[in-house]
């Protein structure tokens, strides 16, 4: 049974980029679920192209998997639909069939992304630029300004929350596009959070540090690489770097998430607040 009495009750909520297992959308998924909220999964489903292959992605099967797992856990209602958020078509579809579905929108997470191409930046292709700038940070546009477009139709106000990064504040090597898209992503936040505030509608990011997810543990295994060791000599580098000695777990980002998209919020607009122990301070 759906938690009639939780934070987000009543409410409907679209996630981006949640079909794969042990990802942050999972968490957020289940937190939102466990709050009372209905929640649409979205992720690409097939592979696309080189830079965005199988083994990377959330499929079809995955994403349903996925939704199976949640709605187990939670008792909640949990939906699903394919979205390649670089596509505008495919954003204004989800929208439009979520509402169809649910009866209205209230909550988008952006958090959809590529961070698994690591390259030194004389080496990195225009492709590999392109694939990353649009997943990570054309989608969350395009998801905002059409959400926001829905949220102004139902006249209620409406909630954005983008997954940015640490990478969002700070540079990481190997990670020229990932960073330059996570730092837009903190200006699409901030301008979003300008022009929509009139109606009600927030926008703010979460900016996780490391968390061993299907793309951090790549990360992972590419740092290793770097610094001549393996996953668990990356991990143990990683906590000597973090005032609360741990990495960040799934579930960190998803109450931020909560925190965000609950009355509790509801004066906070355009932040990015920080999930990694300590890590990260400005
Ligand atoms: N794991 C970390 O260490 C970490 C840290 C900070 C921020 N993040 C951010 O968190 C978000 C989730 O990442 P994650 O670590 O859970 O990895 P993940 O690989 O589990 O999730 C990323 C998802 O994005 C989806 N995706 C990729 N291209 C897409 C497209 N065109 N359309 C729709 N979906 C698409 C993938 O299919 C995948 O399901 C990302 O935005 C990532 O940048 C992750």
């Amino acid at each position: 049974m759906a938690n009639s009495n939780g934070r987000l009750a009543g409410k409907v909520a679209v996630i981006t980029g949640a079909g794969r297992k042990k990802g942050l959308g999972e968490a957020i998924a289940t937190r939102f679920s466990e709050e009372g909220a209905t929640v649409v999964i979205t992720d690409i489903g097939k592979p696309s192209g080189d830079h965005l292959p199988a083994g990377n992605i959330g499929t079809s099967e995955e994403m349903e998997e996925v939704a199976d797992g949640v709605r187990s856990s939670t008792g909640g209602t949990i939906h699903t639909m394919v979205c390649d958020v670089r596509s505008e078509d495919d954003v204004i579809r989800t929208i439009a069939d979520t509402v169809k579905t649910c009866g209205r929108l209230d909550i988008v997470v952006n958090n959809a992304g590529i961070g698994y191409i690591m390259k030194p930046l004389m080496e990195l292709s225009i492709d590999e630029w392109d694939v990353v700038l649009d997943v990570n940070l054309r989608g969350p546009f395009l998801f905002t300004k059409h959400a926001a477009a829905q949220f102004v139709r139902q006249g209620e106000g409406g909630r954005i929350i983008n997954i940015a990064s640490q990478a969002a504040k700070s540079p990481a090597p190997l990670l020229i596009h990932y960073t330059s898209s996570k730092h837009g992503m903190i200006g699409l936040t901030r301008t979003a959070a300008v022009e929509l505030g009139e109606h009600g509608i927030t926008s703010n990011a979460v900016c996780p540090n490391h968390v061993t997810t299907g793309l951090g543990a790549v990360q992972n295994a590419r740092r290793g690489e770097v610094l001549g060791t393996d996953t668990e000599g990356v991990l143990d580098f990683r906590k000597t770097k973090i005032p609360l000695g741990r990495v960040g777990l799934p579930s960190d980002t998803a109450n931020a998430c909560v925190f965000f998209a609950s009355d509790d919020a509801s004066y906070i607009t355009g932040e990015s607040i920080n999930v990694t122990g300590g890590e990260e301070m400005h």
